[in-house]
């Protein structure tokens, strides 16, 4: 889109009379909460017996049947059995986490450019570039991701790896699937900056930055990622950190990327701002504010 289709296409969306967050359970397929089979199945048979459906025992039969296939291994072994429905790679807790935090920055006026540092398909880039377009803002949204999916692991991500996660190469996406997802919702294409993080990020990234999100799985991204972008950070900008889980704060998170929370413990380290660990249903993640 040329920079005058790119405003029209922005303004359309500010004008549109929707509001507010509905419309992250509109994109992407997303279906109100479903009961996994197992859930209908054993609420069925208790309610022939004439016993009220108890949810909670066909969900611990879920969390076995999910302990299970994540020992057998496997990607759809690393997501529970009982997870929403929704989207492929941001469920609706983690949307409407998003949705809020972007929001505080924009109606607040934080300066800067939002940016999404690994983007996949970009199912959550469409998410934050709807809500910017809503505020009629005209922030850039560049979005960063290698496009030839996720590069090697290291030892500080652990051994126990999804299998998208374990070899590199893994959640790779075309540009043009990207793009083809900003047009479907009439939304501005933004910029798809294509590499290595550590080769792209510290001269591809905005000088001011008013929201980013962290979405690169693995140590070395996510480190990478917070070296980059926290300097660019202005006061009160929040870094929304995708996969952190802090197993002592949530046990029952989902914790198949412990490289991310090792990366954010090193670089906290003697730094003023406090991760905060958000409910994200079966997902997790977190964020922070910068301080002044
Ligand atoms: C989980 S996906 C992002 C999902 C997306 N934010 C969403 O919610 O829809 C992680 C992405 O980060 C990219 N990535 C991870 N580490 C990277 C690195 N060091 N350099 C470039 N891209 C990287 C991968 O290619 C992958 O597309």
């Amino acid at each position: 889109m040329r920079i005058a289709e790119e405003h029209a296409a922005a303004e359309a969306v500010a004008a549109n009379p929707a509001r507010g967050s509905l419309f992250v359970a509109e994109y992407f397929d997303w279906r109100p909460k479903r009961r996994s089979i197992f859930d209908r199945v054993g609420n069925m048979a208790l309610r022939r017996i004439g016993v009220e459906p108890i949810l909670a025992t066909a969900e611990a039969f879920d969390r076995r049947i999910t302990r299970l296939m994540r020992r057998l291994g496997g990607q759809r072994g690393s997501e529970p059995m009982a997870a929403i429905s929704s989207g492929v790679t941001t469920n609706f807790e983690r949307r409407v986490n998003m949705y809020h935090l972007l929001d505080q920055v924009l109606a607040f006026n934080v300066p800067g450019d939002v940016v999404e540092v690994g983007c996949y398909t970009g199912e959550s880039s469409v998410i934050l570039q709807t809500l910017i377009c809503r505020h009629g803002q005209h922030r850039q949204l560049p979005l960063y991701d290698s496009f030839e999916g996720l590069p090697v692991p290291s030892e500080q991500d652990g051994s126990e790896l999804p299998q998208w996660a374990r070899d590199g190469g893994g959640l790779d996406a075309s540009l043009d699937v990207v793009r083809e997802g900003f047009r479907r919702y009439g939304l501005p294409v933004p910029a798809l900056h294509k590499g290595w993080f550590k080769d792209t990020l510290s001269t591809q990234l905005p000088d001011q930055i008013a929201f980013a999100h962290l979405d690169g799985d693995l140590y070395e991204s996510i480190l990478t990622g917070l070296e980059q972008v926290y300097p660019r950070l202005s006061p009160g900008a929040i870094c929304l950190i995708d996969d952190y889980c802090d197993p002592a704060v949530d046990p029952d998170g989902w914790n198949m990327l412990p490289g991310v929370k090792r990366a954010c413990d090193e670089f906290f380290l003697g730094k003023p701002e406090r991760i905060e660990p958000l409910y994200a249903g079966a997902a997790s993640h977190a964020f922070f504010r910068k301080r002044a």
